[in-house]
């Protein structure tokens, strides 16, 4: 009897190992607002899909350290840490308030360089252009976003804008590699280098010195305000775009704006060693929190995004199909995308195509 137990025992714990080494650990940041059910519906599709991911949810609301900062609990940044991959949905990021966004305390805590955001006209969701495909490439950890900002006298405030030799390296390094292993044609650095000239000069010199390593993928350099010009009236010219960080916000913002919004555009900050985290960029959305109104496509392609970037193409493929076709239908679609479904029925539209 006693052996008969070891033995199950055995079976068992072998059978919960080999589990565990088909599947690979997500963590899972569910967000604020509408994040809960977004998330939710993302598993459901997952599932449906036999994506091998065990999600390892985790909750990031704010805690304190001890000089009165605030940052992610420690259980969060583990998890991140023991995982190496995360999806995260919408944090909350008061304005003007003395607290950090918890959104950058991620991508600063986990070094995590890069923030990749496709833009590709959906078929079936008409907008204002037709044919954009482009990738915006945006350094994530220092720029204008560096946070070193003092009053100098009452009345008149300072803002360092941090650009380094090392960072812009490694994104345009980055910028030159994605371009490779995507057959991309162009890169396109995105600068102001005619007024900022040692730190946008400096950032445009590393795309320079970077671009003459590649010499089969086309370089080009263009300034902000014309690109954005070039952009509206013809945004199928653009391939790969590397820029500095607040230029990248902005800019990710108006190409998401082309080809149907945030609610639409994925997001992936991707840093050393394969760790990345794959977001929704779009806000929390409390007006309609837990009314089962929410479009989770913004969430579900940064899933799509992840699943490639861990070499789950055929499911990512899958995926992706389905819910283009969910979206091709009008009657499918969410409310922010002009139809009449409710967040639930467009998920189980995307798992009926997966089944
Ligand atoms: C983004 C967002 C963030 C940013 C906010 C939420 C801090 O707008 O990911 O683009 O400014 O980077
Ligand atoms: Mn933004």
């Amino acid at each position: 009897m006693f052996a008969f137990r070891q033995q199950g025992a055995r079976f068992l714990r072998k059978r919960f190992l080999s589990t565990n080494t088909d599947f690979r650990r997500v963590t899972l940041i569910a967000g604020d607002g509408i994040g809960p059910e977004i998330s939710a519906a993302v598993r459901k599709i997952f599932a449906a899909a036999n994506v091998p991911i065990e999600w390892d949810p985790v909750d990031v609301t704010p805690v304190k350290t001890p000089d009165g900062k605030t940052t992610v609990p420690q259980a969060v940044l583990d998890s991140v840490h023991r995982n190496k991959i995360g999806l995260k949905g919408p944090l909350a990021t008061p304005i003007g308030k003395g607290h950090v966004s918890l959104n950058l305390t991620l991508r600063r805590v986990f070094n995590l360089y890069a923030n990749v955001r496709p833009c590709q006209s959906l078929k079936g969701l008409t907008t204002l252009y037709d044919d954009v495909n482009l990738v915006t490439i945006r350094e994530n950890t220092e720029g204008e976003y560096s946070g070193i900002e003092h009053a100098v006298v009452d009345g008149v405030v300072q803002s360092i804008k941090l650009i380094t030799r090392a960072a812009s390296l490694r994104v345009a390094e980055f910028a030159f590699e994605y371009a490779r292993a995507n057959d991309r044609r162009q890169v396109t650095a995105v600068h102001k280098a005619n007024i900022m000239r040692l730190s946008d000069g400096l950032f445009l010199q590393c795309c320079r010195e970077m671009s003459e390593k590649y010499s089969d993928v086309k370089y080009e350099e263009s300034l902000l305000d014309t690109l954005c010009l070039a952009m509206v009236q013809d945004p199928t010219q653009f391939d790969v775009l590397v820029m500095p960080n607040l230029y990248g916000d902005i800019l990710s913002d108006l190409c998401a704006g082309l080809v149907g919004g945030l609610g639409v555009t994925p997001s992936g900050n991707i840093g050393k060693d394969g760790v990345a985290i794959f977001e929704a960029v779009h806000g929390t959305a409390p007006d309609i929190a837990g009314r089962d109104m929410a479009n989770p496509t913004a969430l579900l392609l940064s899933g799509v995004m992840m699943l490639r970037h861990m070499g789950l193409t055929s499911q990512a493929r899958q995926i992706e199909k389905a819910t283009m076709e969910t979206i091709a239908n009008k009657e499918t679609r969410t409310k922010d995308l002009g139809g009449e479904a409710s967040c639930s029925q467009f998920t189980d539209s995307i798992c009926s195509k997966l089944a």
